[in-house]
């Protein structure tokens, strides 16, 4: 597995933060990006109704540090004149690459044309490529699902018509629309897709573990891989990958080190964002990187009924202190599955939920 080029632009090493609606902004990206090992990272999806009509939400979400370079701005929508005009403003703002989504499963999306309903009308797919083509000089990008349905999986076919229409990266993310993401990714359709197509290819898909992760890259044959949840998991998986890649063994943070990046990551938000969403956006994150953790379920508990950031500071520090003691936190539950649904491109309402209620998210 070797650094890989999407037309000038080194992939560095070969590692994507999958783009997530709701995780991948500005301040999610820069806490991955300063753990190392990742070589492209990914805004959340963008509406190009919104960025088109002036939307300030959509607008924002285009911002980017520059030390987030190479950096990817992910638009979706149904409408070729809409989404080229948001790809020229996505050039306009800086950004790298230009991806388009052809993978969000929710409803409200799919339903106006976007996301994964553009698997179901490649000519209108092929009509919103070539239109942004035209638009951008910046490298155009595709995010994929691997079909509709397991009835109608069409992804070698569509991968092979955006080449044609000078795609020049694609990723696929190893489900069908209708899966969710329920059931495991498909990681064969990902390999025919490589073996398809000559742009790069990237697989995406379930990798929250080294060594199986290794696996499917080298057995798909991949250029790329992308992580998105397990990036939530494991702010360091990006590292590990590279360690691995470069002969060496993962690195393994310490306790101390765990608490920091939750506190660095609480104090980022807190610098961007009102106190409330700052706490949604916590308990978000400490959902998911407490998974495995000895107490981890009861730390949740806590920490979904933080009401303060004085609050959440406390429970951080009174968790992992237990921990350092190597006493038990709570009942000592590792995990509470239900709690630890994570899985919506639908991610803004998961946020607000979060806030108001234990459950981290549902599905779309
Ligand atoms: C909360 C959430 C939001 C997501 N939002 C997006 C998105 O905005 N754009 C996109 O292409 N994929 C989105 N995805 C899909 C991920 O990028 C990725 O394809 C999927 O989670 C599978 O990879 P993983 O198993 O490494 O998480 C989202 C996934 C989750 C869990």
């Amino acid at each position: 597995m070797f650094p890989f080029k999407i037309r000038n632009i080194e992939i560095d090493p070969p590692m994507i933060l999958s783009p997530m609606a709701g995780v991948t902004d500005y301040t999610f990206r820069r806490l991955i990006k300063r753990r190392g090992g990742v070589g492209l990272v990914v805004s959340e999806f963008i509406s190009v109704e919104g960025l088109t009509r002036n939307n300030p939400k959509s607008k924002r979400q285009m911002r980017f540090d520059e030390s987030e370079r190479p950096f990817a701005v992910q638009i979706f929508g149904g409408q070729p004149e809409r989404m080229a005009m948001g790809a020229e403003m996505a050039e306009e703002v800086g950004a790298d690459i230009l991806d388009v989504n052809c993978g969000c499963p929710a409803p409200k999306v799919v339903k106006n044309g976007g996301g994964s309903g553009l698997l179901r009308e490649p000519e209108r797919l092929e009509t919103i490529l070539k239109e942004i083509k035209r638009s951008i000089t910046i490298p155009l990008t595709l995010k994929l699902r691997t079909g509709y349905t397991e009835s109608t999986i069409n992804v070698v076919d569509i991968a092979k018509m955006a080449e044609q229409c000078g795609v020049e990266h694609i990723q696929v993310h190893g489900r069908t629309r209708d899966q969710g993401y329920k059931g495991l990714a498909n990681w064969d359709l990902i390999r025919q897709v490589k073996e398809a197509v000559s742009v790069p290819v990237s697989g995406n898909g379930d990798i929250t573990n080294i060594e199986n992760g290794m696996k499917r890259w080298r057995e798909s044959g991949t250029d790329g891989i992308l992580i998105g949840r397990g990036a939530m998991q494991n702010p360091w998986i990006f590292r590990q990958f590279n360690d691995v890649l470069e002969g060496r063994s993962p690195y393994q943070p310490d306790l101390d080190e765990k608490k920091a990046v939750l506190l660095e990551f609480f104090e980022m938000c807190l610098e961007e964002m009102p106190e409330l969403v700052a706490l949604g956006k916590m308990k978000q994150l400490a959902g998911q990187f407490t998974k495995g953790l000895v107490g981890g379920a009861q730390f949740r508990q806590t920490l979904y009924h933080s009401h303060s950031a004085g609050e959440i500071l406390e429970n951080i520090t009174t968790y992992f202190a237990t921990l350092e003691r190597r006493e038990v936190f709570g009942d000592g539950l590792t995990e509470s599955d239900a709690d630890l649904e994570f899985d919506s491109c639908d991610a803004p309402s998961v946020i607000e939920r979060s806030v108001s209620t234990p459950a981290a998210g549902t599905a779309a």
